[in-house]
């Protein structure tokens, strides 16, 4: 037998009250009972009762009369009609008002039964659909934030060796003896710069899943040169030279610190290109346009290009072909997600002679 939390019955007769609320406390722990639509109108508003069972023929409002208050307020609400008579207006008049069932009298109390667990049915339906909703909605919180959490430490890993590096010196200094407070100095400033980018790319990302965030207008060809001094001076890679081409007063509105870690993981990949195949000379050209709706940027190495059977698959989470050097795979997939979802722009990888052409292409929507 199923189990309802609440019913609402009600009935002008009150010997039929009485039988139909000793059936129905059998399956409902609540069973909320009036004899006249006024009465019933208040016990509905107060419980809100999961079906309401109702006669038509009453005195004052009648069924189809109170069916239509409670349809107004809750078009949803499960009724089920009782009848005496099975004149057809009234038949008509609870089809319209959308009448889950409707019952001629005498009652069966098996068919009255019937009629009730289908609509449980569609009640807990109903309910499961809404905790699905809510379980889809949680797991893909879930998703974004170990996206999130991926992408930090994606981004944390060179910083973090740095630093590493950094207090091992600093260590192998004070253990001969040698430290002398310009290396303090030196060593203080670079941890201090590094730990600050750390932080920043926290925030960055806290931004980056804050559906509020803003964009800003900011200069191309002032972003790039930053960009690259950035990357050059934290790195320090050798042999490495950025040439920059770019028109003066392009402009962008758009999310800046994304796209800087975009380009960034764009010229680590050609300087990993450039030490797997032992290149020494390491050039990277980042090319800078516009048309009337677009910004154009192409970043050009010279480095080999990649296996056409990997260049398909470049921008799946997780793919990397650097196991040795302990690569995450998350970098092309991140600035994909970056360009495409939150610039909405377009980033493609492309085989040229001898390496690898990164096009993007970004909107130059207003702020
Ligand atoms: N300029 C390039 N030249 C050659 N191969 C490239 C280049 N850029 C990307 N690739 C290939 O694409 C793969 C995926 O790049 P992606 O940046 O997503 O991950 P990764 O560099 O391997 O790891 P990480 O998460 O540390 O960035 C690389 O492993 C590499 O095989
Ligand atoms: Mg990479």
């Amino acid at each position: 037998m199923i189990k309802l939390d609440s019913i609402l019955i009600v009935e002008d007769d009150l010997l039929a009250l009485e039988s139909l609320e000793v059936f129905l406390s059998k399956i409902s722990k609540n069973v909320y009972a009036a004899n006249n639509a006024n009465d019933a109108l208040q016990l509905y508003y107060e419980h809100k009762p999961q079906i309401i069972i109702s006669d038509i023929n009453m005195p004052s409002i009648n069924g189809i009369e109170m069916s239509k208050q409670i349809k107004k307020d809750n078009p949803d609400q499960p009724i089920i009609l009782i009848s005496a008579n099975t004149e057809s207006e009234y038949i008509i008049q609870a089809v319209d008002l959308n009448i889950d069932a409707y019952i001629i009298k005498p009652i069966l109390v098996n068919k009255l039964y019937d009629k009730i667990v289908s609509i449980y049915e569609k009640i807990r339906l109903k309910e499961e659909i809404k905790i699905q909703q809510k379980i889809i909605i949680q797991s893909e919180k879930m998703v974004s934030m170990g996206e999130m959490i991926g992408n930090i430490a994606h981004q944390w890993r060179q910083p973090l060796n740095a630093l590493s590096s950094l207090i091992t010196n600093l260590n192998i200094k004070y253990d001969s003896e040698n430290l002398d407070p310009e290396f303090f100095k030196v060593f203080f400033t670079k941890s201090d710069n590094l730990i600050q980018k750390m932080s920043e790319t926290i925030d960055d990302f806290r931004n980056f899943f804050n559906p509020d965030k803003a964009k800003q207008e900011f200069d191309l060809k002032i972003f790039f040169s930053d960009t690259i001094d950035f990357f050059i001076n934290t790195y320090r890679f050798p042999n490495l030279k950025i040439n920059l081409i770019c028109d003066a007063d392009i402009k962008l509105v758009s999310f800046k610190n994304e796209l800087m870690q975009v380009i960034i993981n764009i010229f680590k990949n050609s300087y990993d290109a450039y030490e797997d195949n032992k290149i020494d000379d390491k050039r990277i050209d980042v090319l800078v346009s516009e048309n009337s709706d677009n910004v154009l940027i192409n970043i050009i190495d010279f480095a080999g290009g990649i296996d056409e059977e990997i260049i398909k698959r470049v921008f799946e989470p997780y793919f990397t072909t650097k196991y040795k050097s302990d690569g995450t795979g998350i970098g092309l997939y991140m600035s994909k997600m970056i360009i495409e979802n939150s610039m909405e722009g377009n980033i493609n990888l492309v085989n040229s002679e001898n390496g690898v052409v990164t096009e993007i292409i970004i909107p130059k929507l207003k702020a």
